[in-house]
């Protein structure tokens, strides 16, 4: 179908495991696949998928210094292509708007790829929120190598989708703003990723990438 099938494997997953996964996957050229690993699996994980396809969860928005315990940008390029940025669980945990902008940007100069996280939570208003998330994060961006993944914070790990149409209507306002491709996230499933996958560009999986027999029935559609 040639779509992007990104998998946030979270806090899961050894490299040991990591590598038990991989193995039992057989990933053809159908679609784009990315894994996000743990960054001490990424090594592991990078070495037998390859760098283009992979990517790490998160990256701190300095190239070096004194930030004990931080990843730079530039050690990621090491080992992979891809930076997650802005996932709702880390907005939820300290970053900000403008931090999450200063995390593309040094992604960006790093020579990295950015999957870039936006999604309003419940109540909020859905446009609003995604065009505050977007402004701030992609100021100063190059829209080039950027995938922009709409993900209901609502819909993460609780069992509940957007329904297409409302993924296609966030889909479309993304686009109106910025060319970029667009991809959805949110409880996907192997059952549901099919309808997800007719209105947009590709998906961004949490859960159901952990399980392989799961996830190669998604990357096989
Ligand atoms: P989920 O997570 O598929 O488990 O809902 C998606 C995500 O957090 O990116």
């Amino acid at each position: 179908m040639n779509k992007i099938i990104a998998a946030n494997w979270k806090m899961n997953k050894s490299s040991k495991e990591a590598e038990d996964f991989l193995r039992r996957i057989e990933i053809s050229d159908k679609n784009t696949v990315i894994i996000f690993p743990s960054f001490t699996a990424l090594p592991a994980v990078s070495s037998i998928i390859g760098r283009h396809h992979s990517g790490a969860q998160n990256v701190f928005y300095e190239e070096k210094g004194a930030y004990t315990g931080e990843i730079s940008p530039v050690m990621v390029k090491e080992f992979a292509d891809y930076a997650l940025v802005g996932h709702s669980e880390r907005r939820a945990l300290w970053e900000t708007d403008e931090i999450i902008g200063k995390k593309v940007r040094a992604a960006q100069n790093a020579g990295l790829k950015v999957l870039l996280c936006v999604g309003e939570a419940g109540g909020q208003d859905r446009n609003r929120t995604l065009e505050t998330q977007l402004r701030k994060g992609l100021m100063g961006a190059n829209e080039k190598n950027i995938v922009i993944a709409y993900e209901p914070v609502w819909a993460i790990g609780t069992g509940l989708t957007a329904k297409a149409a409302e993924i296609a209507e966030a889909v479309s306002f993304i686009k109106a703003l910025h060319k970029c491709s667009v991809i959805y996230g949110g409880s996907v499933t192997a059952s549901n990723a099919k309808e997800m996958l007719s209105v947009c560009d590709g998906l961004l999986v949490g859960g159901a990438s952990l399980d392989a027999e799961g996830f190669r029935k998604i990357i096989e559609l």
